[in-house]
């Protein structure tokens, strides 16, 4: 039996479902991976840091949490550790990497792999911040320190749309790639065809979870354009940068404008899109008219979809949840798997 042990930095929902996954499905993963995954150490500005290096109980911390809103009661070798301490001495296997998102400067996030990788430690990370901005130099110094980094849930959480692109549609050659990959837009416009306002829309997908701490990301649409570079990088291997993405939002859309759509059998998604050409990769995120037999159209809530347009299959479509925590914990544990020897 292998046992990976994971420095965690960040214990918000996505950490709270990756532990949740280990509570519920550790014996699962054991059985059949031979492989326990532990979680040895959790660094968070706001619930606190702990270390423990023979493991750490995931329903214990779950229960932690909820009682105390914090993990400042949970019986640790080492606590108080911030980031960099967390990594240096923790002497973990793999950094799990959830602090914010800032699809600015990619901090701290970034300055958290980086250590973690120039130590030859694993990196999984669901942050697109680091990933948009710097992906190819990070796999560069992951390749050089011999160190594996995984991203998959940087796109469309736990729905395997990278690794689908990246491995199993690599050799069909892919063309074009459109995709819904903002939950909280989506379910805005599918709530405003059925005639609610955009500002109850709004108000419901935030009540929801589904958009970040400041929803501009999602509404102005730089969260999708932020996954437009990352499917950029990886899956074209074009690095591009968020000022390459002409990108409109869906705040100028009417409730009249998604009425008259509906009426002529059409209807407004927010498309973000990347089309190869002669001239190089066009990249855009905007709301776009589609007919409703396209895949895309129907595509409701808070769920994500991505269309590979290749020359060997043509249209493939993968349709599957683009948020939450569970569903993004998962792409953690996607990650991990793949790590394995
Ligand atoms: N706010 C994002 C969304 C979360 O609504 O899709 C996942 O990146």
């Amino acid at each position: 039996m292998q046992i990976y042990r994971l420095a965690l930095i960040g214990f918000g929902n996505v950490g709270q479902g990756l532990a949740q996954i280990l509570r519920d499905k550790g014996d699962y993963l054991a059985e059949h991976f031979d492989v326990r995954f532990e979680i040895i150490a959790i660094s968070d500005l706001q619930k606190g840091s702990i270390y423990a290096p023979d493991g750490l109980n995931p329903a214990m911390l779950l229960t932690t949490i909820e009682s105390d809103g914090g993990l400042h009661n949970v019986p640790a070798v080492a606590s108080g550790w911030d980031a960099y301490t967390t990594i240096e001495k923790s002497n973990a296997d793999v950094l799990v990497e959830l602090s914010y998102t800032d699809l600015q400067t990619g901090e701290p996030a970034l300055s958290h792999i980086r250590k973690a990788l120039e130590k030859g430690m694993d990196v999984v990370t669901t942050n697109k911040g680091p990933v948009a901005l710097y992906y190819p130099q990070l796999v560069a110094l992951a390749r050089e320190r011999g160190a594996k980094i995984g991203v998959e849930g940087t796109v469309m959480s736990g729905t395997p749309a990278l690794d689908l692109g990246k491995d199993l549609l690599a050799g069909a050659g892919i063309q074009r790639i459109q995709g819904i990959l903002n939950g909280t837009t989506n379910f805005i416009l599918m709530k405003m065809e059925a005639g609610a306002s955009y500002e109850a829309a709004l108000a419901e997908a935030q009540a929801l979870g589904y958009a970040e701490a400041d929803p501009t990301g999602d509404v102005e649409g730089y969260d999708a354009a932020g996954k437009i570079v990352i499917l950029s990088s990886l899956l074209m291997s074009t690095p591009i940068t968020m000022d390459d993405v002409q990108r409109t939002g869906i705040t100028g859309l009417t409730r009249q404008e998604v009425a008259e759509a509906s009426a002529s059998g059409h209807r407004w998604k927010l498309i973000g899109s990347l089309e190869r050409t002669l001239s190089g990769v066009i990249a855009s995120v905007k709301p776009t008219l589609l007919p409703l037999d396209n895949p895309l159209a129907s595509v409701y809530g808070a769920t994500n979809a991505i269309t590979y347009t290749t020359d060997l299959l043509g249209e493939v479509t993968l349709v599957g949840p683009g948020a939450g925590r569970q569903e993004t914990g998962y792409a953690l544990i996607c990650d991990l798997l793949s790590m394995l020897e």
